[in-house]
């Protein structure tokens, strides 16, 4: 449908219509049938999700090609215009097939992986009738206290931004309209949903518009720049104001500055829930500050069916802004291709086929062995496949190990780790539980030390259920529970190699397992796949290469803890430690007990001859980065060579680091190969006290490295011409060395 026929079918709608569409309701209120008992929550006893189903324009979490065909034929069948409407889920990290969560998706610092992973998500889910998804998620997270740092890539703005990238391609593809394998994105939570204080879901989020811009923006930015077709706002304040009524947030920011032209929806209720946050007496000024600042879906919440009609009639809102936003949506669907074929894409054949196929569940197992994190290894891993192993913990036959946001995934096609370890032995292992998740008993400890005195080596899984992060997965405690502290305790005692694998959806407090064990492995919730995963690494069938793209504290007082932090005026590392007055802890580090990048390998990397092609770099110029990466290790392994920045003089603080590039490189043992970045000074821009996003000429130190704290740094100066406003004109000058502007 071209557009101009488009605002004709906006033209002949009622403001009753154009309300429905931009109003999105959960299934349950749709099924034909269901009956007024069934309507829950906010549309109670409304006549919105009535018979004729009239009340929404799409319809939130309902899948199933079958299914989904049959509410979209009641619905045509029904509707006077015949506008299908538009399905959308929470395919987050996997369809039926689930992948590793973001986070450790994160942790594999592969672009390609990721974007597989979302290919493939998009592949399962769009032959079960969907047509958006509500992700990436790409909020920006220190505070592993809130349970939703598993939905993110992690603390670093540039990595989020390259990963961002990679699930919108892998969604979306090139041709929403004729690949019908695919699914229109829908990038959240605009803005800053990942910095609530105290770490507190749906807390209040409170920072400059220099931080906002500088570390928060970059990767919605990225996922806009990809093409990302829709955009979820956040249930948090920005600036005192909640973000879905935050005019100067979605319009002025998002819309003029950033140049999104797409589909704004409402997270979860979050319209309405201006009323508790204080900004809105009742759902006729949540409306109203709602479709004010631009936002063209509602979710869950009737203030705009219910308002929408009388707010244009009584003149309180232009009908103008009400077009706007259905015509966004009703692209939305032509995009999609949906008023050629509504049931685009929904076909039980082809979900049959493709859910949980085996080439789906072989990429979820490469990229949950990549996305698992070696902490530590004393020399116990890789195992030997003849030992005499005992598998105990709460999680050594669990399926609880796709994580929160799986709601498609189902346990019983959750390879355990039990499964996985079986297929590499010829012995079974002894298997004990040990613990629960968070109780002990006397017979379960008792039953654990038996078999673990009869084994050569012990393998422990632990870790958190997935009830225990997630939305609304606020911790203060982020330390394994007691009950399997005291079984590692225990266990320890023995003097038996200790193998731990911990399962869990944030970096977590380590005391009590990371000593006590001889070798760490963070699985994180690697998905259906977990089991073969965990094994494949444990035996050495595939080199663990994952690198923490979240900093683990030591503790959680030194909460939030990130690599890319101010040295502040009094550095703690530059004043000697026996002076008091600098900024330090008295009981603590101030550095995270394993930083940002940090991740083993059973390789040995060495790094060596890094050099500059330059040790000054011209406007628009370039400086090659070059350093050599040698396998000292007796196995072929990979490794995520990083380069970092630092701006030495800025006109604002710096941070010590900032992640600019990195690359992957696979080694054959003794092999070397030299790793070249290119820097420019797109790499040296930042947004500075005027939020002008520029450069600053001066002494700046490149660094590379395996992690975020083991770097090596060499100084160069940028030395840019830089225009400058006098009175007498705009002139080109040129300034040199120490010299800022
Ligand atoms: C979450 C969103 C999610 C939405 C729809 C909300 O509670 O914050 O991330 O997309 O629900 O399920």
């Amino acid at each position: 449908m071209n557009e101009s026929k488009l605002h004709d079918l906006i033209n002949s709608m009622t403001l009753e219509e154009k309300a429905a569409q931009m109003s999105q309701v959960v299934s349950s209120f749709l099924h034909e049938g269901s009956g007024e008992e069934k309507i829950t929550g906010p549309f109670a006893g409304m006549e919105v999700a009535n018979e004729d189903m009239s009340g929404s324009g799409s319809v939130l979490g309902a899948s199933g090609a079958d299914d989904l065909r049959t509410i979209q034929r009641a619905y045509l069948e029904r509707s006077r215009l015949g506008i299908p409407l538009l399905f959308m889920a929470d395919v987050i990290h996997g369809y039926k097939t689930v992948f590793p969560v973001p986070l450790a998706l994160g942790c594999t610092w592969d672009t390609e992986a990721v974007e597989k992973s979302a290919a493939i998500a998009a592949k399962e889910a769009a032959a079960a009738g969907l047509h958006v998804t509500f992700s990436p998620m790409v909020d920006l997270v220190r505070d592993p206290r809130w349970g939703r740092v598993m939905e993110s890539t992690g603390e670093d703005p540039y990595l989020n931004g390259v990963l961002a990238r990679a699930f919108v391609r892998g969604y979306q593809g090139d041709d929403l309209k004729n690949d019908q394998s695919k699914l229109a994105a829908c990038v959240k939570h605009f803005a800053a949903y990942g910095a609530p204080e105290g770490g507190r879901d749906y807390n209040t989020v409170d920072m400059s518009r220099r931080q906002l811009m500088e570390y928060y923006l970059p990767a919605y930015e990225a996922a806009l720049d990809e093409g990302a077709e829709l955009v979820m706002t956040a249930f948090n304040t920005v600036e005192g104001i909640p973000a879905t009524g935050n005019k100067w947030l979605m319009r002025d920011l998002l819309r003029k500055e950033m140049g999104f032209d797409g589909v704004l929806i409402s997270d979860w209720g979050a319209v309405q829930e201006m009323i508790p946050h204080g900004v809105a007496a009742d759902n006729r000024e949540a409306a109203i500050k709602a479709v004010t600042a631009g936002l063209d879906i509602e979710m869950m919440t009737p203030c705009y069916i219910q308002h929408v009609k009388t707010l244009v009639e009584e003149n309180v809102i232009q009908e103008a802004l009400i077009d706007e936003a259905v015509l966004r949506i009703l692209k939305l669907k032509n995009k999609l291709g949906l008023f050629e074929n509504p049931y685009r894409g929904a076909d039980r054949e082809l979900e049959e086929t493709v859910t949980l196929s085996d080439v789906h569940r072989q990429a979820a197992r490469d990229t949950a062995a990549k996305s698992c994190v070696l902490l530590k290894n004393d020399g116990v891993l890789p195992l030997r496949k003849d030992r005499n192993i005992a598998l105990i913990g709460p999680f050594a036959e669990s399926t609880d190990l796709m994580g929160p946001w799986s709601i498609f995934g189902a346990e019983e096609d959750v390879v355990s780790v039990r499964t996985g370890i079986c297929g590499k032995l010829d012995i079974e292992p002894a298997v004990e539980k040990g613990c629960d998740i968070e109780v002990i008993s006397f017979e379960q400890l008792e039953a654990a030390v038996e078999a673990a005195k009869k084994a050569e080596v012990v393998v422990l899984a632990l870790g958190e259920h997935s009830e225990m992060s997630g939305e609304a997965g606020s911790r203060t405690k982020i330390k394994l529970p007691d009950a399997q502290l005291q079984l590692v305790s225990e266990l320890r005692k023995l003097g038996k190699p200790l193998v731990t694998v911990l399962f869990n959806g944030r970096p977590l407090d380590l005391h009590g397992v990371i000593d006590e064990s001889d070798a760490v492995l963070e699985a994180w919730y690697p998905g259906t796949e977990a089991g073969h995963a965990v094994a494949d690494l444990l035996f050495g069938d595939t080199n663990p290469s994952g690198k923490l793209t979240m900093s683990f504290p030591h503790s959680v007082g030194q909460v939030p803890v990130y690599y890319n932090s101010f040295t502040t005026g009094r550095p703690h590392n530059q004043i000697p430690s026996e002076y008091r007055f600098a900024s330090k802890y008295l009981d603590a580090p101030n550095e995270p007990l394993f930083p940002f990048g940090f991740g083993l390998s059973y390789s040995e990397f060495t790094y060596s001859n890094v050099a500059l092609s330059s040790e000054m770099m011209e406007e628009s110029g370039t400086i090659r980065v070059s350093v050599d990466v040698q396998n000292t290790g007796a196995v072929a392994g990979e490794e995520t060579v990083q380069m970092y920045v630092r701006d030495l003089v800025g006109e604002v603080v710096r941070p010590v680091k900032e992640l600019k590039g990195f690359r992957k490189v696979h080694l054959e043992p003794g092999e070397t190969k030299q790793v070249v970045f290119e820097l420019d000074e797109e790499s040296l821009k930042y947004y500075h006290s005027d939020l002008t996003y520029t450069y600053d000429a001066g002494e700046f130190v490149v660094s590379v490295g395996p992690d975020s704290r083991n770097t090596e740094g060499r100084r160069f100066t940028y030395s840019p011409a830089i225009r400058v406003r006098s009175a007498v004109g705009e002139h080109t000058t040129r300034v040199y060395g120490e010299e800022r502007f």
